[in-house]
């Protein structure tokens, strides 16, 4: 049998999407758009074994429990049922982030899942049905099937709801900045607080709307190189997603003290004349838009303030086969 390994890389939403409209077909409450990143990834190999029986996953070089490979599992049925292979699968992936600091993802994770299970399984699937075969794994993997900028629309049923790339205008070259601030686990996973807060929240739907009014129009702004516009949009959606936390029944929250000191280091930066625009995601590490004229001026500026250590990120590449034998 085939044995494939494929690299998808993390990345990170500027219009979030923080809520599903169906758990099960895994339809967003919103679209959303993101930025594929070139120093996070995952690196997935798959092989189907001729006969039934339970999957194994290795991570990073350990195998997970029945309970960690649930997840895995549902997944490649989902695989088994679209390519018609019926035997257990073996998966090992190893994350590649500069440090352990609760970077690795499951945008792609999942995305490197959806290309290696599927060609092990001998199917050859357009980059549009990947990217929804992974939302049935995860999300935000939707759009890490593609590089550089992408749009998740939302849809309505399983065919309608995919990914797909963004033009940027020539004179923007994006960068993103990651402030490592935490390694620790996080205490609510993304799929049980984004639950939390669809389901009692009432600051919910308006985060929601916003989110689906701004996605278009931060798709005008990318194509337009209009970076002020595309920082503000970025700021609003991940501010309103944590007010939206913070509102829920318990409340939570992904800040951490030195969350509120980073994010007030760039605006610092802005003040200054920069353009750094700040998002955070279902963790405390903070992460800075800027773009490739001004990244060396807006590191130097946030070190002049921080101790944290930082990753400078450019666009990163469509998830890709590495290695097949
Ligand atoms: C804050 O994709 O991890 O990163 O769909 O339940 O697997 P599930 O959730 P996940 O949530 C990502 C949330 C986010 C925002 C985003 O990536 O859009």
């Amino acid at each position: 049998m085939l044995k494939v390994t494929a690299r998808a890389h993390t990345n990170i939403a500027l219009i979030k999407y923080w809520g599903k409209a169906d758990p099960e077909l895994m339809l967003p409450a919103n679209s959303s758009v993101s930025l594929t990143l070139d120093q996070f990834y995952a690196d997935t190999t798959v092989s189907f074994a001729a006969e039934t029986g339970n999957d194994t996953f290795v991570l990073d070089g350990v195998k997970q429990s029945p309970a960690a490979t649930q997840r895995i599992h549902q997944f490649l049925d989902l695989v088994r049922a679209r390519t018609g292979v019926r035997g257990s699968a073996t998966v090992r992936s190893v994350n590649h982030v500069p440090n352990a600091a609760g970077l690795a993802s499951s945008s792609s994770a999942f995305a490197a899942l959806a290309l290696a299970a599927t060609r092990a399984a001998g199917a050859e699937l357009s980059p549009r049905e990947l990217s929804r075969l992974a939302r049935r794994g995860s999300g935000s993997a939707t759009r890490s099937i593609f590089g550089g900028t992408a749009i998740w629309h939302k849809g309505h049923d399983d065919d309608s709801s995919f990914a797909e790339p963004v033009p940027t205008a020539p004179s923007l070259s994006l960068r993103m900045v990651a402030i490592l601030i935490d390694d620790r686990q996080k205490d609510v996973s993304s799929r049980d607080g984004m639950a939390r807060t669809v389901a009692t929240s009432p600051y919910f739907p308006v985060f929601a709307a916003t989110a689906e009014h701004d996605a278009p129009a931060m798709v005008a702004a990318l194509a337009q190189g209009d970076m002020e516009q595309i920082g503000q949009f970025t700021e609003r959606s991940a501010m309103m997603m944590h007010g939206a936390n913070m509102a829920a029944e318990p409340p939570f929250t992904y800040f951490a003290p030195a969350t509120l000191t980073a994010w007030a280091a760039v605006r610092a930066v802005r003040d200054a004349g920069l353009p750094a625009y700040a998002t955070m995601d279902a963790g405390p590490n903070v992460k800075v838009l800027t773009d490739a004229t001004h990244v060396d001026a807006v590191v130097a500026a946030l070190h002049a303030q921080l101790d944290n250590e930082l990753v400078v990120c450019a666009p990163g590449p469509a998830a890709s086969v590495i290695d097949t034998t």
